[in-house]
């Protein structure tokens, strides 16, 4: 098949397009930059330009596949490559859904209003998912809400975190600050799986829209998942909400910070969407430890940590201490 990546150059779209290589297809990227994996053709142009597709609107292609999230990028891809291609894989987000209150919804839940402005993001990705829509329509649009995503190349450092956390206490005599609320759900889908399910969706056969998450785990079952990836059998310190909130450890992601910790209840449902709709259509998810063992290993090559998100070994010091 010749597939078409908008993008290609950065994290998700460098995987999928490797993905599709080594799937036998025939891949052109379009993008500014030029790290590009071995095999693909890269078409250099700027999506801020009006005619930034009209050289690939000169040829078919069985599959787009777009990552962006600035809505006027995707209606010009839209109107330049609909004569042209087949079909239209976006890559959108489970920051589209109006409330995150909810636990265990599925893809007929309210989205927010849409609007242009990238910042945005939510926002932003409706407006895209729907100038996809309205122009490919439904049969001929797959729509991919992912997750959080993770594994090896996690630059927001949020799947890292963990297992090299837990890997760098191992002798230390330190224990880990952890959140005490281990109850709330997690999900990260890893970006392999979430690749080759995009690749399948340009296939064809995966039309409308999914889902795609990881597992839902609670955080207690994903820190375990990361000290068994770590091989570190080391001691923990388990602070409450309030006590981190206090010490000035920010949730989630960002600079002192402890990933994947939520301590607002109305936001948990963000982590807790199943994707069975795209699991009966072929969603493969490795095991969550996999994906750890796999990330660490590339924690391990990386210059800086944490990076992205997570405690420093002098802000840990810190929060443990302000006790
Ligand atoms: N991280 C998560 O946990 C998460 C969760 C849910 C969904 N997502 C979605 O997953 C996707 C991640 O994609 P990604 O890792 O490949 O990273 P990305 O940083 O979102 O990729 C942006 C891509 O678009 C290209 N691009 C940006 N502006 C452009 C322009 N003006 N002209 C031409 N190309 C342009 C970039 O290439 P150049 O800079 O080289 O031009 C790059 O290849 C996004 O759709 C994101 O919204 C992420």
């Amino acid at each position: 098949m010749r597939i078409l990546v908008l993008g290609g150059t950065a994290w998700l779209g460098r995987t999928v397009v490797q993905h599709a290589i080594d799937a036998g297809h025939d891949v052109t990227c379009v993008a500014r930059g030029s790290d590009v994996p071995t095999g693909a053709r890269l078409v250099r142009a700027d999506r801020d330009r009006d005619d930034a597709l009209t050289a690939v609107s000169r040829e078919h292609w069985d599959a787009v596949i777009d990552v962006s999230r600035t809505p006027e990028h995707v209606r010009r891809a839209v109107r330049d490559l609909e004569p042209v291609a087949d079909r239209y894989v976006f890559v959108s987000t489970v920051s589209v859904y109006a409330s995150h209150a909810e636990r265990g919804a599925d893809e007929h839940a309210a989205v927010v209003e849409p609007s242009d402005d990238p910042a945005e993001y939510g926002a932003a990705k409706v407006a895209c998912e729907r100038a996809v829509l309205d122009v490919f329509g439904p049969e001929r649009t797959s729509i991919a809400r992912a997750g959080l995503i993770g594994g090896p190349g996690d630059h927001t450092g949020r799947s890292g975190y963990w297992p090299w956390r837990f890997s760098r206490a191992v002798g230390s005599g330190r224990a880990v600050v952890v959140p005490a609320r281990t109850d709330r759900p997690t999900s990260v889908i890893d970006v392999r799986d979430l690749a080759a399910w995009l690749v399948g969706a340009a296939e064809g056969g995966r039309a409308g829209v999914h889902d795609v998450t990881g597992e839902v785990v609670t955080l207690g079952q994903h820190l375990g998942a990361a000290r068994a990836a770590a091989g570190a059998d080391v001691p923990v310190e388990p602070l409450s909400d309030e006590v981190l909130l206090a010490r000035g450890v920010a949730p989630w992601v960002g600079e002192r910070s402890l990933p994947l910790w939520i301590p607002d209840d109305d936001h948990q449902g963000m982590n807790d969407r199943p994707a069975d709709r795209a699991r009966s259509a072929g969603l493969r998810r490795r095991p969550l430890g996999d994906t750890l063992a796999d990330v660490l290993a590339w924690e391990q090559l990386q210059p800086v940590h944490p990076h992205g998100a997570g405690l420093s070994d002098d802000d840990e010091e810190a929060v443990r201490a302000a006790g």
